[in-house]
């Protein structure tokens, strides 16, 4: 299995060659590969090749699901593989999930202001998804319909996902966009320089709470005391009807040496916002709205 190093973006494009299931959960925990839907990508053909080689499907299964455990995608997409861990099957889903990116993006348009100054948190673009992009999706298609005037990308401290990753997808879409210091939102939002902040989600409880990248709390919060419509854009397979309320999401904690080597830290991967904090949920079935209890989708079968 070859996967683009999202470690080394946006200096270096330099492909990882991953073997078998073990050292894809490597890949994972490292975070080569990383972002909700593109984990559950990455998980199906981790399946396939698990079956391919001839390895202990349920063995691939819990070692794979153990690797990050936030993002709702890998279970859900474990799951859908389990019965036939084929490479047809998993690139079915990888095919489908970009599929739902088009079609979400497509339905957020209509939340986007004309000349829209976005401000956007971590990378929920086609490297998070395995193509189109989520959030960034959302952007791209606003963009097209010359709705964009500019995006804030949050750096997204420690791992730098937004400085590294989403500014460089929206350079290569040719969309204006600046990269800000995380704690540079409140001011720019309090000088009326954001209009709408757009993120994408690890995994969406029943209620609408949603787990997104440590700092997407704060952004919602902010955006509420700004009068800011603040809008997730995540597929169905971000979903987990299973989760009552974000108090059943678990939260990753990743080492401590990844925000300083010199002193203790400690570091919450996710956070949560509360779905009273959230204007709006957009999936590929449209946009929903509180109650979300109500309004949100169940998710979809895969083919
Ligand atoms: O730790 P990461 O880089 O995997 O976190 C990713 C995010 O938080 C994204 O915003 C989320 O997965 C949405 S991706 C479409």
């Amino acid at each position: 299995m070859v996967i683009l190093d999202q470690r080394r973006l946006p200096g270096e494009m330099v492909e990882l060659r991953c073997h078998n299931a073990a050292e894809l959960t490597d890949a994972i925990r490292q975070l080569a590969v990383r972002g909700a839907p593109l984990l559950g990508v990455a998980a199906a053909y981790g399946m396939a090749l698990a079956a391919a080689r001839g390895d202990d499907i349920g063995e691939t299964y819990d070692l794979l699901a153990a690797s990050r455990p936030t993002a709702v995608n890998l279970r859900w997409a474990l799951d859908e593989m389990r019965p036939d861990p084929t490479r047809e099957r998993a690139r079915g889903m990888h095919d489908d999930e970009v599929e739902r990116c088009r079609r979400m993006s497509a339905h957020a348009v209509v939340l986007v202001p004309p000349d829209a100054r976005i401000l956007t948190h971590c990378n929920a673009g086609g490297l998070a998804t395995g193509g189109y992009g989520s959030a960034v999706g959302a952007m791209r298609a606003a963009w097209e319909q010359g709705r964009v005037a500019h995006v804030w990308v949050d750096e997204t401290r420690p791992l730098l996902q937004g400085s590294r990753l989403t500014a460089f997808e929206l350079e290569v879409l040719g969309i204006p966009c600046s990269v800000i210091v995380d704690g540079a939102a409140a001011s720019l939002m309090g000088a009326g320089e954001v209009d709408i902040v757009i993120t994408g989600a690890d995994r969406i409880a029943a209620n609408g709470d949603t787990a997104n990248k440590i700092g997407t709390y704060g952004l919602s919060v902010l955006a509420r005391h700004h009068g800011i419509p603040f809008v997730i854009v995540a597929p169905t397979s971000t979903i987990d009807s299973g989760a009552a309320d974000g108090a059943s999401i678990p939260i990753e904690e990743r080492d401590g040496m990844e925000v300083t080597t010199r002193f203790a830290a400690r570091n919450p991967a996710f956070d949560v916002t509360p779905a009273d904090l959230i204007t709006a949920i957009v999936t590929e079935e449209g946009v929903h709205r509180a109650p979300y209890l109500a309004s949100l989708p169940v998710p979809v079968r895969s083919r």
